[in-house]
């Protein structure tokens, strides 16, 4: 399999663990293994009696149990846990396409979603988003790259990247064709249950169609990445079969701790995303002043989801150089461009709670930059 170098994820491994402020994560706030097992009585003891062995391949059933009540009348059957949710794009996308077949991802994207795509050796069409219309959905663009080789169409709402939701009309049309074309839509949701408003909160796709597939993840809304799980919901049980089948390929089962550990979160996941929607709501106001204080640098689509954004640089210097400049001399992390093929925007994260420290390292930086 041949594979281009994953952009974000080298960045971040050059600065994200040397790096004083942390401005452009895309997981809210994390929390301690403590602190989790605190939200329950007997969970310290059920943590230190639980068995290293292996675990079931389509995870535990107290966990899919937890993930189905997610869903609207899904069973545990209907979804499998994985390793991340980096792996289940990984094992959904190799079983549903290989050379011959064609899939369309929405983008700007997470890096993997389009490449791991690509690396099934299918053909690979992009829906391209642009800053310039507010990143909308061009929804005649869309119909105009299906093939009848189209095997799956990625979306990713809300959007990492930008941060926003994608328009309820749009979201209603893609999953339409997709049952109108027979293709699967694929609809990562690792961003869901952080809308800003919760009732803007879109169906899971698994719940408007029977064939979508909702990629789900305990990383981002919850704040627990180091847990490494992640899921896919979905009514079609053959095909969640085959990626349980996948695998025994990549890790075979998830390992035990973080199974239980995500069963326990995911109980109290009401809780657990109140606080870091708290978290969001604070730092966007502060961010949003901040951007309005150097409208002349910056500009941006206020996002309406989740805890990132993508500011538009202005002026020639790229994003790449003034990212640098900025880790380098006010030892704040922010994501250039370039990683989403947009050299004159960047990514913030403002799920974090030292956002306020971030952001007047920052202002410092720009007013001795002048
Ligand atoms: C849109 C999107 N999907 C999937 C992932 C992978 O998530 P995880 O870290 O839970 O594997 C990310 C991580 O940044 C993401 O932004």
């Amino acid at each position: 399999m041949k594979i281009p170098e994953f952009r974000i994820e080298k960045y971040f491994e050059r600065y994200e663990f040397t790096t004083r402020y942390v401005l452009s994560a895309s997981d809210a706030e994390s929390r301690s293994i403590g602190e989790l097992l605190a939200l329950e009585p007997g969970a310290h003891e059920r943590l230190s009696e639980q068995r290293l062995g292996y675990t079931e391949g389509a995870g535990s059933r107290a966990l899919r149990s937890e993930i189905a009540g997610i869903y609207q009348g899904l069973e545990p059957d209907d979804a499998v846990v994985c390793t991340s949710a980096e792996e289940a794009i990984f094992l959904l996308y190799h079983v549903l396409l290989g050379p011959g077949d064609h899939a369309v991802v929405e983008t700007p994207c997470y890096q993997s979603a389009l490449e791991l795509a690509r690396s099934t050796g299918a053909e690979v069409s992009t829906w391209e988003r642009h800053a310039e219309d507010g990143w909308a959905h061009d929804l005649e663009a869309l119909e105009g790259l299906l093939r009848p080789t189209t095997k799956v169409v990625y979306i990713n709402t809300p959007h990492n990247p930008t941060g926003l939701l994608m328009p309820r009309d749009a979201y209603q049309r893609v999953l339409e064709l997709g049952r109108e074309r027979g293709f699967t839509v694929f609809s990562d949701e690792v961003y869901r249950e952080l809308e800003h408003d919760p009732a803007a909160r879109l169906p899971a796709a698994c719940d408007v169609t029977a064939g979508a597939v909702s990629l789900g993840s305990i990383s981002k809304t919850y704040g627990l990445p180091g847990l490494r799980l992640g899921w896919l919901a979905s009514r079609d049980r053959d095909l969640l079969a085959r990626v349980v089948d996948l695998k025994y390929y990549t890790t075979i089962c998830s390992p035990a701790p973080s199974e239980l550990l995500t069963e326990l979160a995911l109980r109290h996941r009401e809780a657990l995303a109140q606080r870091n929607r708290g978290l969001v709501l604070r730092n966007l106001e502060l961010l949003d002043a901040f951007l309005e204080r150097h409208a002349e640098r910056f500009s941006w689509a206020r996002p309406d989801a989740g805890p990132i954004g993508f500011v538009r640089l202005h002026g020639d210097e790229g994003s790449e150089a003034f990212c640098r400049r900025v880790v380098e001399g006010a030892e704040v992390l922010l994501l250039p461009g370039t990683v989403f093929d947009r050299s004159d925007h960047l990514r913030v994260g403002y799920g974090r709670a030292d956002l306020p420290e971030a952001l007047a390292a920052l202002e410092a930086f720009l007013e001795r930059d002048g």
